[in-house]
């Protein structure tokens, strides 16, 4: 095994000890291939956990380098990393959005050598030191079964896999829970469909992927839910707002809450007593 590895895997013993005393839950969204909807799911999430559901949410643009979530918000980036690393306070890094605390540290770094100066781990330990004022830290995280990517999600206490429908994107979610599974002995996994044409295609893939996992792995993940493609979100995006707030009856956004409300834990307690009834209410629609 080298050295990065072992490395890692002890950063994954020290996490799970760390992470059962700390407040926030960390949550990491990732997917092995790109643009199948993590910074779209990390914000519209991130809003309905802070206005839905009162709770205290830190959104981190972790995708170094691709960073988008300011572009999704219609914000601009008003400081980066870089100045953590010269021993800035994180506190000072974080800017606000609709409730949502957003640290957008990774956006505007323009060279190699910036980006090769942030240390993910330093950054992760400072996070730690703040998030006692947090319920969630939702991290986007860049895509790809890299080095930053594994860091972040073996530091979380749940990451969601993201894929589409296509097989390519099927192929690289699985790539991506195998390592996190096979070397990291990762499984806090939840698997999420996103872009689909209806809920059986949707669940009929996370099974199959389940299936898989269960057959070379020995693992099953978990399964998220299922969201589908979703026009009024493409909408927003070229608007720069989250589809929640553009939105908020949108197919895709109640898929989203159910979600959310799953991680709450609030549907186990509406599931049989009327959630949608509640959900109509939340989302100010008559029933
Ligand atoms: N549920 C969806 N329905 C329709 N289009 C979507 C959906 N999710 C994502 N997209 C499209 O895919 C693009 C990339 O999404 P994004 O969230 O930026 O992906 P990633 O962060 O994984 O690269 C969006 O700009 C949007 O056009
Ligand atoms: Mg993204």
């Amino acid at each position: 095994m080298n050295i990065q590895a072992e490395k890692l895997i002890e950063l994954v013993k020290e996490r799970h000890h760390q992470s059962k005393s700390r407040k926030a839950k960390f949550i990491c969204v990732s997917s092995g291939k790109g643009g199948v909807g993590k910074t779209n799911f990390s914000v519209n999430f991130s809003w309905l956990l802070a206005n839905r559901f009162d709770k205290k949410v830190l959104l981190i643009d972790a995708d170094i380098g691709l960073g988008n979530v300011h572009v999704i918000l219609g914000v601009s980036p008003e400081k980066n990393l870089k100045l953590l690393m010269k021993g800035a306070d994180i506190r000072d890094l974080i800017q606000t959005y609709e409730n949502i605390d957003i640290l957008l540290g990774f956006s505007g770094i323009d060279s190699f050598q910036e980006l090769e100066s942030i240390d993910t781990i330093t950054v992760i330990n400072k996070l730690e030191k703040i998030a006692d004022i947090y319920d969630y830290v939702i991290l986007d995280a860049p895509a790809g079964i890299n080095e930053n990517v594994l860091k972040f999600a073996v530091s979380s206490d749940v990451t969601y896999v993201i894929t589409t429908p296509e097989p390519t994107a099927i192929t690289d979610a699985y790539a991506l829970i195998k390592t996190l599974y096979k070397l990291y002995n990762y499984d806090c996994i939840k698997i999420v469909a996103n872009m689909c044409r209806n809920k059986n295609e949707g669940f009929s893939i996370l099974e199959r992927m389940r299936a898989s996992c269960e057959n070379f792995l020995s693992f099953r993940p978990k399964v998220a839910g299922v969201l589908p493609e979703s026009f009024n979100l493409k909408v927003a995006v070229r608007k720069r707002e989250p589809v929640a707030i553009s939105n908020p009856q949108d197919q895709y956004v109640l898929a989203l809450m159910e979600i959310a409300a799953r991680e709450t834990g609030e549907i186990l307690k509406e599931e049989n007593s009327g959630f949608f009834e509640k959900l109509k209410k939340f989302l100010g629609i008559k029933s």
